[in-house]
């Protein structure tokens, strides 16, 4: 959840560990601070808020060619500056950051402090620094290996020593690393777009090894010592994606870019003329794949709702079984796994601990997982069986919305795929090919709505409580709204199918709690109609998201936004639009840190 970086080369450290940490923020941004070595000593910075605070502390002539840098999201230990890393051994020459959650930092600790070790920090961290010390007879390198065999959690750290100058140590262990080679410039980082301003070039770090970096050069071995051959790989990203590039938001950014990051996912995927889907990815073979007899779905968060948008999709129109479920759940149930069924775990970031845990259970268990995720070289994309990258772009905003929409996609073309190799008739594959191929254009059309968006927004945005309500497919694009808007206005939202809210929600229902509610013109629209009706009955406000021309809805409901009218198995893309929007002026109007919403973090590489 926190950010890490390490620099050691010909410039000055401070800043360029300033700009990494500030382009990490959106992972974790409680507290922030920085080490930086120079002529036998560490300086360390550190203080509780954002980086801005933390620039403004840095005295401009500290200088030295090495340092670290991290961005804190606290699990262990209240957010202040003390708590903030880096942290120190004893005798300040050895600082370290730390990323993930040492589990048995107490006992460790109870045994560093009798044997004199003393404690400033109530971090879990902390202990790792000690460790170091107690270790340490010259070479950090070595005290780092002897004190990882220690150590029972996760972690990304990155180490330095005072007496060892432009040299850095990192381990890993459940926590994303990468090193970035630059000229006569070595980078360690938790995130690419913490250097990607200086390299392209990477080695991602696997769990087990541990890397020493000089300006010049890199050595990695695992814990038994035995060196390791390592590639280099070339990052895709650009600098510009991950600016904001005129917007006053990346979620606003993000929001727009939907029309291309869906044609992205598609592009070279989506095969109109056979009427079929091509993900080259996946490593199965025709045959593998029309032996699949059932397929679950794991995810957290948004890439669950969409994981529910695409076991819809494969069981109603590929007719093959299928479920979604939160990967948090599915690690410690003792799933069973069935010869014939497909999985996929589904993630933005692919650092996701629930769904990284859970993907290796089942692993263990036999399954064959295939990967959805955005992020390149992460932990779930490596580690899963096959898969297929979204090609959202970068995502910075804490909140999801391009990666929700692309994810989507890639369901759709799978669907595709799969239901083609069996009953799907080319003219049925045709329709729904071309329907698909539609959505970019009917996006941004719907994009053309923010202004009314924006008012609704305004109208509504004190309101305490909101329903979000769909029904079918759009079901869990309720969910996907409602969580929308309480992760970044902070406003209580319940999403529910429209259908159950006679079962109970419906208590909830006055004139101050309004009601948003999905309304495509699919075989569900009357039913649909029904319950809005009955919300109405009661007093409760209604904006509804319908199609265009709906003038039976427009007339019941107090606010309607439209989308254009498609296939009614395309409307998931076009009803989150205005959810997205709607959830980021409603946090606009309250004053909210829209890109940055409070207690949350980008990645969640903890349990
Ligand atoms: O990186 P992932 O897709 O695995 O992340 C899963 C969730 O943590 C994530 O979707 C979270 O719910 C977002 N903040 C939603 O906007």
């Amino acid at each position: 959840m926190c950010g890490i970086v390490g620099y050691c080369g010909l410039k000055q450290a401070s800043n360029i560990l300033l700009e990494g940490l500030k382009r990490l923020e959106y992972r974790g941004y409680d507290s922030a601070g920085i080490g930086v070595g120079n002529d036998g000593k560490i300086t360390i910075i550190k203080k509780k808020g954002k980086i801005k605070d933390l620039r403004e502390i840095v005295p401009p002539d500290l200088r030295g060619f090495w340092g670290i840098g991290h961005t804190r999201w606290a699990t262990h230990g209240e957010v202040n500056d003390i708590n903030a890393h880096p942290h120190t051994d004893q005798t300040g020459k050895i600082a370290i950051v730390h990323n993930g959650i040492i589990e048995n930092y107490m006992t460790l600790k109870e045994k560093l402090s009798s044997e004199g070790y003393n404690f400033i920090t109530e971090t879990d961290s902390e202990v790792i620094a000690h460790l170091i010390a107690s270790y340490y007879d010259g070479e950090l390198e070595k005290a780092v290996k002897k004190t990882v065999a220690l150590l029972k959690g996760t972690y990304g750290i990155v180490c330095v020593h005072a007496d060892e100058p432009g040299k850095l140590v990192g381990a890993r262990n459940g926590s994303p690393l990468v090193l970035g080679i630059g000229e006569d410039e070595m980078f360690l980082a938790s995130d690419v777009p913490a250097i990607l301003a200086h390299t392209k070039q990477v080695v991602y770090i696997e769990d087990g090894e541990i890397v020493t970096v000089t300006p010049n050069s890199f050595n990695t071995t695992d814990h038994l010592e035995r060196n390791i051959l390592k590639t280099v790989d070339n990052v895709e990203w650009e600098l510009e994606e991950i600016e904001k590039g005129g917007y006053t938001h990346f979620m606003e950014k993000e929001i727009h870019e939907q029309p291309e990051s869906i044609m992205r996912a598609m592009r070279g995927r989506l095969d109109i003329e056979l009427a079929t889907g091509h993900l080259g990815g996946l490593n199965l073979s025709s045959k593998e794949l029309l032996n699949i007899e059932r397929v679950k779905i794991i995810a957290a968060g948004t890439s669950y709702h969409a994981g529910m948008v695409g076991s819809y999709l494969l069981e109603s129109v590929a007719r093959i079984p299928c479920t979604a479920e939160l990967s948090s759940e599915v690690r410690y149930r003792n799933p069973i796994v069935e010869p014939k069924s497909l999985y996929f775990a589904v993630s933005q970031s692919g650092e996701t601990a629930d769904t990284l845990y859970a993907m290796r259970e089942l692993q263990r268990k036999g399954a064959t997982v295939l990967g959805i995720c955005n992020v390149v070289g992460s932990t779930i994309a490596r580690e899963s069986d096959g898969g297929v990258y979204i090609h959202s772009g970068p995502e910075i905003a804490v909140a999801s919305t391009k990666a929700f929409t692309s994810q989507l996609t890639v369901f759709y073309l799978f669907t595709l795929l799969m239901a083609r190799m069996r009953h799907m008739s080319y003219g049925q594959g045709t329709e729904f090919a071309r329907s698909l191929s539609k959505v970019p254009e009917q996006v941004k059309k719907v994009l053309d709505k923010k202004e009314e968006i924006k008012e609704l927004a305004k109208k509504y945005s004190k309101a305490k409580d909101f329903l979000f309500l769909g029904r079918g497919i759009n079901y869990p694009v309720a969910l996907e709204g409602a969580l929308k808007l309480k992760e970044i206005s902070y406003v209580h939202a319940e999403g529910y199918s429209a259908a159950e809210i006679k079962h109970g929600p419906i208590a909830l229902i006055n004139e101050y709690t309004p009601s948003v509610f999905l309304v495509s013109d699919d075989s569900l629209r009357d039913k649909i109609i029904s319950n809005l009706k009955e919300v109405k009955a009661r007093k409760g406000k209604v904006i509804a998201v319908a199609v265009e021309g709906d003038e039976e809805v427009a007339e019941i409901v107090d606010d309607i936004i439209t989308v254009p009218h498609t296939n009614e198995l395309m409307y998931p893309f076009l009803m989150v639009v205005p959810l997205q929007l709607f959830a980021y002026y409603c946090a606009l109007e309250l004053g909210r840190n829209v890109d940055q919403p409070r207690n949350l973090a980008k990645s969640v590489t903890v349990e």
